[in-house]
């Protein structure tokens, strides 16, 4: 399982005083230096937190890859095809919301999703699509050539009692195993932090864990290193049992 980092809330604490620290282009190569296997960002149609100016020093200084999270929408889709990330992941995008709060309906948004894909693959990027553990989900995003799914784990990391957290965990398990069938690469996101992930790592058919507010967290209390290890320990440690 690879670990990617997003570092929009490195901006967003920037953001907060309108000027140039904390940069999270410097965390993302620090994180890089630690053994981080991607950068994640999601460049808002608001920019409340990464704004262009990341997205494009990102995309020249980052060793690792690159993935953009980005709305289906023509102005965004424009940027990400001029950067040309290692990878785009479609996610639904609401004003109100603090963060993004569920998958993106795939079924009920085909022709602009579709669109999204078709022009980020001219542009030579790989396409993920950001939905919720629902097999028919799955079947149209496939359908629509995306490439990879991510799946969301809010539910599963918002999960209280022994038997909800084995319910929505094997909602995750099996939706990762059907995509898997369908030849897609499997990611998987959203809430996921040092406690949850240590059963989380045992999901056999995920290939990529995407983390953001956990890790940043983490890092104020013990720093950039010692939050992007013990994350790392974490997958590494799931790989020998
Ligand atoms: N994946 C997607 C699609 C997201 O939108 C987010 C939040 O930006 C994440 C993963 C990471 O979520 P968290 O910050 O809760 O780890």
């Amino acid at each position: 399982m690879r670990f990617c980092l997003n570092v929009d809330h490195v901006a967003t604490i920037r953001n907060a005083r309108g000027e140039v620290q904390p940069d999270p282009v410097n965390f993302a190569l620090m994180a890089e230096q630690y053994g981080v296997d991607g950068i994640v960002v999601h460049l808002r149609e608001d920019r409340r937190h990464i704004n262009e100016r990341d997205l494009r020093l990102l995309r020249e200084l980052i060793t690792t890859k690159l993935d953009l999270e980005m709305a289906c929408v023509d102005d965004i889709i424009n940027i990400a095809c001029d950067v040309q990330p290692e990878l785009a992941t479609l996610v639904p995008e609401r004003r109100q919301e603090i963060t993004t709060e569920s998958g993106l309906n795939v079924i009920d948004n085909l022709k602009m999703i579709k669109y999204t894909v078709a022009r980020l693959h001219e542009a030579e990027t790989l396409v993920s699509i950001f939905i919720e553990p629902d097999l028919n989900q799955i079947d149209a995003a496939a359908e629509i050539n995306t490439d990879i799914i991510e799946i969301h784990t809010g539910h599963y990391a918002n999960a209280v009692g022994e038997d909800d957290i084995f319910d929505e965990l094997e909602k995750v398990r099996v939706a990762a195993k059907h995509a898997k069938k369908l030849g897609l690469g499997v990611n998987a996101g959203h809430g996921l932090n040092y406690i949850n992930m240590k059963e989380f790592v045992a999901i056999e058919d995920i290939d990529e864990v995407s983390i953001g507010h956990a890790i940043i967290a983490r890092s104020m209390y013990v720093g950039v290193e010692q939050a992007v290890k013990e994350m790392i320990n974490i997958i590494r440690f799931a790989k020998k049992d």
